[in-house]
């Protein structure tokens, strides 16, 4: 597997506020890699240094085994977070100029122009003033001209995240297809975005990366299995619910009976185990719930998704 992009200690800092502390990460030729992270992570700073468009403050880049600095530009396809364009102009004319702007010929860039609007699916609109386009219409617009010119790494920051419903469904099908023909790196807050696109995912936090790898792997590697007990409304089921729970959390904090319960959280009549020992953690609460007479209305044992995985590396 080709690397197409090496990211090596970049970082950014701002005054003495460090917006990006020293990442690495690298890009496989072909992948599409998500870049998750809360609102303040450091995405959009990390992804304007990719593009060349900030100059970071330490670490550097390699482009296909080699450090090119200021011209690995035009390798790249860049959709920006909010990207603005001129209102009075058509889609097409506005994809003619981005492509007249990375050097094409004026012939040359009426052609890609007219490619390009229809692999967006906005041919009918192509003749249209941009101003009265939709959301998803902008951003499928903003996708043409970031591959005016045939980049090998399409970047994107938080290109769904402004749609609506519709928008983003129709943003999200056509990166589903671009993704085939092109190496990609978005950003996103939303892990379900990543789910649905990526191979690779890269979390940050505070500008550090918490946890990187392919998302196969991530699921595999961190998956735990859990315990979910529901009860009934029932004033003596749930004290004993809020007993055990505290109960448990004592084992937990001083490591008594170590190894079967690893985590124990309420939310409202719902209990949620994280476990080592399914058998183990399974039969405990069975008994207890059986000779205390609890009144549950169910007891599920399944497994963490990523979403938890998420939730705990950004919130812990
Ligand atoms: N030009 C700047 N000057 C000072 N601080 C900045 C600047 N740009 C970004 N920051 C700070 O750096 C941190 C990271 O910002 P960044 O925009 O990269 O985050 P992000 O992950 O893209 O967030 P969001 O999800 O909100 O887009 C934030 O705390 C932000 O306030
Ligand atoms: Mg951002």
């Amino acid at each position: 597997m080709t690397e197409l992009l090496q990211v090596r200690g970049l970082t950014k800092t701002f005054g003495t506020f460090k917006a990006v502390a020293g990442i690495d990460f690298s890009i496989t030729e072909g992948h599409c890699v998500a870049l998750l992270g809360p609102n303040g992570a450091g995405k959009t700073t990390t992804i304007r240094m990719i593009t060349g468009l900030l100059k970071q403050t330490a670490g550097h880049m390699v482009f296909q085994g080699s450090v090119q600095a200021g011209k690995h530009r035009e390798l790249i396809g860049y959709l920006p977070q909010s990207p603005s364009f001129y209102p009075w102009m058509t889609g097409y004319e506005y994809v003619v100029y981005a492509g007249k702007l990375c050097g094409l010929s004026s012939a040359a860039a009426q052609k890609r122009a007219k490619e390009l609007i229809e692999r967006v699916g906005i041919s009918t609109a192509a003749k249209r003033r941009i101003g009265s386009y939709s959301g998803g219409m902008k951003q499928r617009l903003g996708l043409a001209q970031a591959l005016v010119h045939q980049p090998k790494l399409l970047v994107m920051d938080e290109p769904v995240s402004a749609l609506d419903p519709l928008g983003r469904r129709e943003v999200l099908e056509l990166l589903r297809e671009l993704k085939q023909e092109t190496t990609v790196l978005f950003s996103t807050h939303v892990l379900h975005d990543a789910e649905e696109l990526c191979d690779d995912v890269i979390i940050i936090r505070d500008g550090q990366v918490a946890l990187q790898g392919s998302i196969d792997t991530i699921r595999k590697e961190h998956r735990k299995p859990i315990i979910e007990l529901q009860l009934e409304r029932d004033a003596y089921s749930e004290r004993w619910l809020s007993s055990f729970l505290q109960r448990m959390n004592q084992e937990i904090k001083t490591g008594t009976k170590a190894g079967v319960f690893e985590t124990a959280e309420l939310d409202n009549r719902t209990a949620r185990f994280t476990v080592n020992e399914v058998d183990a953690a399974r039969q405990r609460l069975l008994d207890e719930l059986s000779r205390e007479q609890v009144k549950f209305s169910s007891l599920a044992v399944g497994h963490t998704t990523l979403e938890d995985l998420f939730m705990k590396v950004v919130t812990s």
